[in-house]
């Protein structure tokens, strides 16, 4: 499944990303690729010790605690500290597939496993401001082709191939980051979403009805026997 989720950052706070990150210390992409991925992958990238990346990044989550959506598709568990990239002057990154763990640096030095169920990019440039850069998306449904509004993000599976065109024109900025979700099984994911939406939906359109109750035990009875926190 793939979901767009709008105004997830409000164009204050994407002017305040693009203003840190124009001054901030851009490595090579290739320096975090693994081996397949370093053959494809034409970026530059922020190292994940940057202040700027963890001040941005904290923000980058503050914001998904503010999102109902993101939450209801992604049922996070632990979501691995938000990257940021950057494609400019033909710049691309080829079809690949993530890695499926990253290890997060916990305290004392600890290496923390993240798997990684849910990608998401996280657009920081406008649309009009680059040519290419599309993210394109090998789903079970056919190939998507992505290229949002500053300051919206996509999720889809970790498991999907993808790829960011070549940038032709202008700088495409993008925060992304991998979530490991309660729930492993992407379809299973997708049930509770479906269900949680249409709980949503009824709760406004017939509040008092005790279908709702039930509804909402069949939620959360399903998540209790699907997820493994
Ligand atoms: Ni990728």
């Amino acid at each position: 499944m793939l979901l767009h989720i709008p105004n997830v950052l409000s164009a204050d706070e994407v002017a305040y990303f693009r203003h840190q990150l124009a001054g901030a210390g851009w490595a090579d992409g290739k320096l975090t690729a693994g081996y397949q991925s370093a053959r494809a992958k034409d970026n530059a990238q922020l190292p994940d010790t940057d202040p700027v990346a963890r001040e941005l990044g904290g923000r980058v989550l503050d914001a998904l605690g503010r999102s109902p959506l993101f939450f209801s598709a992604v049922l996070p568990r632990r979501i691995f500290p938000p990257l940021f990239n950057r494609y400019a002057g033909g710049q691309s990154f080829g079809f690949h597939v993530d890695n499926a763990i990253r290890y997060e640096r916990g305290a004392n030095g600890a290496q923390v496993p993240v798997r990684t169920d849910v990608s998401t990019t996280l657009f920081l440039s406008s649309p009009d401001d680059y040519e290419g850069g599309e993210l394109v998306i090998q789903d079970t449904y056919g190939t998507q082709r992505v290229k949002l509004p500053a300051g919206d993000l996509v999720v889809y599976p970790g498991t999907s191939l993808h790829e960011v065109t070549p940038v032709t024109r202008g700088e495409r900025l993008a925060s992304f980051f991998w979530t490991q979700s309660l729930v492993r099984d992407a379809g299973q994911r997708r049930e509770l979403f479906e269900l949680d939406r249409a709980i949503q939906r009824l709760t406004v359109a017939a509040p008092g009805d005790p279908a709702l109750v039930q509804l909402t035990g069949v939620y959360h009875n399903l998540l209790r026997r699907w997820s493994d926190a």
